[in-house]
């Protein structure tokens, strides 16, 4: 029975599902340059994985797992992306960032351009990693790369230009006030969106950026309405809530929790 019950925990880490479902999106910048500010949630048990828009992991300790990404379309062969997901621990990958907006920071691809990286960057990774979808903002309503459709209509077309893509969840950002212009809850408006995402392509859901605009109190009323809910949806896999950053979850000093901080690691 013993040796049973052993196969059984290797199997289900190595699909990736041991790890909890709350998670941080942090970079190195900061003063010492690596994953200092992520590392800070360590020993809060709730939050057990991080990724940082990129690879290499800048130090991140060992107890969270790191997930990489691929931000944007490579220039040509990418050896270190390929080393980076091959590194023993790696379970789950992430792809293009935004790629479905058109602002300065965004990595602003088109869709069929989109799934031309992914077929050559990210499916020859199919099963041996999990694979999310590239990270769209889900509640924009338009223009996205390419045209004036929404996320859903360029994930949309994303998916019909991946030929053969094998893809394990769905990706995806929400930014919106905690209290809207209509009244309406920013908590109920998530809530709808992140269902919407389900339903509309059948997948599990990792919410890779979220965050609502609001006083710190706000937010924190905020997490304790969406944590539970998306703890309680067997298909939201993970989530990152937006970020591991001073005046974010990190304090002004940058060495310590925020309240905020503090809320999303026990909430
Ligand atoms: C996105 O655009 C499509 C096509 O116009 C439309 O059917 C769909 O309702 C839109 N989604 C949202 C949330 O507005
Ligand atoms: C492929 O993507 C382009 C936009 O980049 C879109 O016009 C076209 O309809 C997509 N094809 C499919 C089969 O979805
Ligand atoms: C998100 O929720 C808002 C408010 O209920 C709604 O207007 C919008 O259509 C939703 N978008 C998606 C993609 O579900």
């Amino acid at each position: 029975m013993a040796s049973l019950l052993l196969t059984t925990v290797l199997a289900s880490t190595t699909l990736g599902q041991a790890t909890g479902k709350r998670g941080l999106a942090y970079n190195n910048d900061n003063p010492s340059k690596d994953a200092v500010y992520a590392n800070l949630f360590k020993g809060n048990e709730k939050v057990s994985w991080a990724y940082d828009w990129g690879y290499p992991a800048w130090n991140l300790d060992p107890s969270f797992e790191f997930v990489p990404m691929l931000w944007g379309l490579p220039s040509g062969a990418a050896g270190e992306w390929t080393d980076a997901v091959q590194t023993p621990g790696v379970v789950n990958i992430l792809g293009f960032n935004e790629p479905d907006l058109t602002y300065d920071a965004s990595s602003n691809i088109l869709p069929a351009d989109a799934a031309a990286g992914y077929i050559e960057y990210i499916q020859p990774f199919a099963g041996t990693v999990r694979i999310g979808s590239p990270s769209v903002l889900w509640n924009n309503e338009g223009p996205s790369s390419g045209g004036p459709y929404n996320s859903t209509v360029w994930t949309e077309f994303f998916l019909g230009n991946c030929t053969g893509c094998q893809l394990d969840f769905l990706a995806i950002h929400w930014y919106q006030d905690c209290f809207a212009a209509d009244g309406q809850k920013g908590a109920d408006w998530f809530i709808g969106n992140v269902t919407n995402a389900h339903e509309t392509l059948d997948l599990p859901i990792w919410v890779t950026e979220f965050e609502c605009y609001g006083e710190e109190d706000e937010q924190i009323a905020f997490l304790e309405e969406v944590l539970p809910w998306m703890d309680g949806q067997e298909y939201v896999e993970r989530y990152a809530y937006f970020g591991a950053f001073p005046k974010y979850l990190i304090n002004e000093a940058g060495d310590g929790l925020s309240d905020l901080g503090r809320a999303y690691a026990t909430i």
